[in-house]
C-alpha cells in the first residue's frame, strides 16, 4: 500500500474516533417524539463510521415546570455551556401560560449562551410540495441570518399606569453597533462560504424605523467594503415578504433583525414545504450552538405518531455541519432527500403516508444502505 494511503487511513481513524457531548432537550409534546427520531438518525450515522455522540438528556420544559417549579436551573445552564452542541425538540405546554417557557427556557438559552445568530435555511428539496405555483427546488434555495439576541426580544420596556384607561405599554427595540456588526459580518462570511449567488440582502424598514435600521444600513455598508466579492442589496421587510412568494429565486442570503427574522422565516418554512421540514440553528460562532426544528411542540398531536420528524432530523444535520463533520452531514442530508423524494407524501402531520417513527426508520435505512 503506498504511503499516502497509510496517512489517509490514520486520518480516517482519527475522524471516526471523534466523540461529541450533545445536550439533548426533547422538551414538550411532540418535541420528545421528533427528538427520538433525530437521535436514532445520529446513532445510525455513528454506525456507518461517523462520529460518536455522548447524549446527555435534560428534562427542561412544561412537565418539569409544573411538577418542580423549575425552568432553566443554573446548574443545567452551566452543564449546557460545556457541551459541543445542544439539540432542542420543542418547548410549549398547553397548561403553562404562553410566554413563560419560551422566555425562561428558549430565549434564556439564546441570551445566556450568546447564540447571536439564528441560521434558517429555506430550501425546497425535490419531491416536496410548495404552495408557490411554478416554482421548484432551483428557485427556492436561500438562507436567512436572523440576529438572535437583540431587537424587540430583549424584554426592554414596561408599562405606565397599567390597567387604567391611560395605560402606556412600551416595547423597545435594542440595536447595538457591536451586536448588529457581528451579525452582519457573520452573514457576509457565510454568504462567501456558501458560494452560490454571492448576494447578501439586508432586510429592514429604513423608511419607518429610522433609528434602528439606520444603524443596520450604515453598518451593512461599512462592512461590505471588506467583502468586495459579495453583491449587496437592500429591501424593506414588507417587500421581502412579497418577493419571497413572487420571486424567491431572487435571494441567496438575507440578513435581518430578530423580529423580522422570526416572521419571514415562518413564511420561508411554508414555501419550503411547511413546519415538518424547516430547521434552524442558534449559533455562537465562537462558542456553542443549539439546533432545533423551527416549529412548536404541537400538543394536539402528542402521542399520535403523526408529526413529521424530518425538521428535527434536518436540525441534527445542521448540527453535524456546524461540527464540521462534512461526510456525516452529507450522509444524513442524502437520507432526508431520499425520504422526501421516494416515501413521504407530504411534510404535514398526519399526511405523510407514514408515522413519525416510520419516517425515522426510513432515514435510518437510507443511512445504513
Ligand atoms: C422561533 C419561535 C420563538 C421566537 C418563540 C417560541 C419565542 O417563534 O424560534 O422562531 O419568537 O424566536
Ligand atoms: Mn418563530
Amino acid at each position: 500500500m503506498p504511503p499516502y494511503r497509510i496517512v489517509k487511513t490514520c486520518m480516517e481513524r482519527k475522524k471516526t474516533m471523534k466523540n461529541y457531548d450533545i445536550g439533548v432537550i426533547p422538551g414538550d409534546g411532540t418535541g420528545t417524539e421528533v427528538t427520538a427520531e433525530a437521535m436514532k438518525a445520529l446513532k445510525a450515522i455513528s454506525e456507518v463510521g461517523g462520529p460518536e455522540f455522548n447524549l446527555v438528556h435534560y428534562d427542561l420544559g412544561g412537565e418539569r415546570y409544573l411538577s418542580k417549579g423549575e425552568l432553566l436551573p443554573d446548574s443545567v445552564l452551566s452543564e449546557l455551556r460545556e457541551m459541543d452542541a445542544i439539540f432542542l425538540g420543542a418547548i410549549g405546554h398547553p397548561e403553562v401560560k404562553p410566554g413563560i417557557l419560551e422566555q425562561e427556557i428558549l430565549l434564556k438559552l439564546r441570551f445566556e449562551l450568546d447564540l447571536y445568530i439564528n441560521l434558517r435555511p429555506v430550501v425546497l428539496f425535490p419531491g416536496v410540495y410548495t404552495p408557490i405555483k411554478d416554482k421548484g427546488p432551483k428557485d427556492i434555495d436561500f438562507v436567512v441570518v436572523r440576529e438572535n439576541t437583540e431587537g424587540l426580544y430583549t424584554g426592554s420596556g414596561g408599562f405606565l399606569r397599567k390597567g387604567t384607561p391611560d395605560e402606556v405599554a412600551i416595547q423597545e427595540s435594542i440595536n447595538t453597533r457591536r451586536g448588529v456588526e457581528r451579525c452582519i459580518r457573520f452573514a457576509f462570511e457565510y454568504c462567501g462560504k456558501r458560494n452560490k449567488k454571492k448576494k447578501l440582502t439586508l432586510c429592514g424598514k429604513t423608511n419607518v424605523l429610522t433609528y434602528a435600521f439606520d444603524l443596520w444600513e450604515r453598518t451593512f455598508e461599512e462592512c461590505s467594503s471588506d467583502y468586495p466579492d459579495i453583491e449587496t442589496d437592500y429591501a424593506h421587510v414588507d417587500a421581502i415578504c412579497m418577493w419571497m412568494v413572487k420571486n424567491p429565486e431572487y435571494f441567496d442570503v438575507i440578513v435581518t433583525d430578530n423580529m423580522f427574522g422570526d416572521i419571514i422565516t415562518d413564511l420561508g418554512a411554508m414555501i419550503q414545504g411547511g413546519m415538518g421540514i424547516a430547521a434552524g440553528g442558534n449559533i455562537n460562532p465562537e462558542g456553542t450552538a443549539m439546533f432545533e426544528p423551527i416549529g412548536g411542540s404541537a400538543p394536539k398531536y402528542t402521542g399520535l405518531n403523526k408529526i413529521n420528524p424530518l425538521a428535527a432530523i434536518a436540525a441534527a444535520q445542521m448540527m453535524l455541519d456546524h461540527l464540521e463533520e462534512e461526510t456525516a452531514s452529507e450522509n444524513l442530508l442524502n437520507a432526508i432527500k431520499k425520504v422526501v423524494k421516494n416515501d413521504a407524501k407530504s411534510m404535514d402531520a398526519g399526511k405523510m403516508g407514514h408515522g413519525t417513527r416510520e419516517v425515522g426508520d426510513l432515514v435510518v435505512r437510507y443511512i445504513l444502505e
